[in-house]
């Protein structure tokens, strides 16, 4: 679902600014004619957001949905910004997690902001993680049949991927994400000092959707991460804005080539179709971080592209070993004590939605940065590999 704008950015690659701290502020460009819009990396960004959304705005008047984590942190410092920039706030606090992303929360949600008094011409702030950024987007996708929305993602996850490119969605009993619409926010503010209250762990889980770009597609920048993924994860500011930076890079020239996902976006499942499979099979009850299951999928993409001879056995085995080194998941420990088999793997991956005419769309790569999507694979020699995956798991190797 997309919507006329009424002012236009300019339609050319920005130049990374200064912030007034001194400090480079990069600026990537999503570049979609008449809804081209800019994702702004740095710290202490929220601090001038009343002067950033000026541009935007209409009246100074804002609608900020955040949940209730994100608001213990963070709400206060980004309200009283925007107070201090004349624009007047009302914010809606909503539960933290996955279950926020239902129909039951986006009526609730709806219904609250109508009876706000809720105009055509209104902004609606996302402040929070890839939760609540495709929960209002989609919100905004629908109310008044489209309205603008500025994502202000607070996790790592969100800010490399989730906030950019117009995904939104909700999930249903049936699956995640099922229910949605693509609607491309009008700015996104990727502000580093967010990530300082995000625990370790959802760090890591995010920062496998950094590597991600790297493998697809960008070998120089897993090389650069080879060195600096460590730095990035423990959150140092000079590494985790380069990496945000050159991630958000990557995702917008693939959404900028193929915003509907027809073909090239696909790429950006890498890892996914195994890692989908796997958070059905644990269940969505955070003993599988979504990027954790993302993680253990790379590592199997790579490895099942070493076992059809696309690519060379070493390739995936630095794949795995960056990753267990970055303490990221790869093997099968919290399915090794069940008893689930690689056929009945494999019946979950052919349940994803991704599956096209009754086959499984894979991303391979044939090297480091040089993935490709394939329909093509015999599912005797995926089972196989998930066979010998979870048996190494259970033998302890
Ligand atoms: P999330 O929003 O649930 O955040 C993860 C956890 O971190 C939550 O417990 C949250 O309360 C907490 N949190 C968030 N920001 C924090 C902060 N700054 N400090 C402390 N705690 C904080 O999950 P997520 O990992 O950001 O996103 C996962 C969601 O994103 C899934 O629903 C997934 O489907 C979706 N997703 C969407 C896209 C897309 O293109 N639209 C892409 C990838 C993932
Ligand atoms: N997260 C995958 C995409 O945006 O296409």
């Amino acid at each position: 679902m997309t919507t006329a704008r009424r002012s236009r950015p300019p339609n050319r690659e920005p130049a990374d600014a200064e912030t007034g701290s001194g400090e480079a502020e990069r600026i990537v460009e999503v570049a979609l004619g008449a809804r081209t819009y800019r994702i702004l990396v740095g710290r202490g960004l929220l601090a001038g957001l009343g002067a950033r959304l000026a541009g935007i705005l209409t009246r100074p008047r804002v609608l900020l949905v955040t949940e209730e984590r994100v608001a213990a942190y963070h709400l206060p410092a980004v309200e009283h910004a925007l107070r201090a920039a004349g624009i007047a706030v009302e914010s809606l606090i909503l539960p933290a997690g996955e279950e926020t992303k239902s129909f039951a929360h986006l009526e609730d949600l709806c219904r609250d902001l109508i009876r706000r008094g809720l105009e055509r011409s209104d902004l609606l702030l996302a402040l929070g993680g890839g939760v609540i950024g495709d929960l209002v987007g989609f919100a905004a996708a629908i109310l008044l049949r489209g309205i603008d929305f500025v994502q202000l993602p607070t996790t790592l996850l969100a800010q490399v991927d989730s906030s950019v490119g117009g995904k939104t969605a909700i999930d249903v009993p049936e699956g995640k994400n099922l229910v949605g619409a693509f609607h491309q926010p009008r700015l996104v503010v990727a502000d580093s000092d967010l990530l300082r209250t995000l625990p370790r762990r959802e760090m890591r889980a995010g920062y496998a959707e950094v590597v991600k770009y790297g493998l697809l597609g960008d070998r120089a920048f897993f090389d650069w991460l080879q060195a600096e993924g460590a730095a990035v994860i423990a959150g140092e500011a000079a590494a985790l804005q380069q990496a945000v930076a050159r991630s958000c890079r990557a995702k917008a020239a693939i959404v900028a080539e193929d915003e509907r996902e027809a073909g090239k976006r696909a790429l950006l499942n890498l890892g996914h179709t195994f890692g989908h499979a796997l958070e059905a099979a644990v269940g969505y009850d955070g003993r599988l971080l979504h990027g954790e299951a993302v993680s253990i999928g790379m590592r199997l993409a790579f490895d099942l592209s070493a076992r059809l001879g696309l690519c060379a056995a070493g390739e995936a085995r630095l794949v795995r070993e960056h990753l267990d080194r970055l303490g990221l998941p790869t093997g099968a420990g919290l399915l090794a004590e069940s008893a689930l088999n690689a056929r009945q793997l494999l019946a979950l991956m052919q349940r994803d939605k991704k599956v096209a005419a009754g086959r499984i769309n894979f991303v391979l790569a044939r090297a480091i940065g040089d993935a490709f999507v394939s329909g093509d694979v015999d599912p005797a020699e995926v089972e196989a590999l998930l066979d010998d995956w979870l048996r190494a798991e259970r033998l302890g190797l």
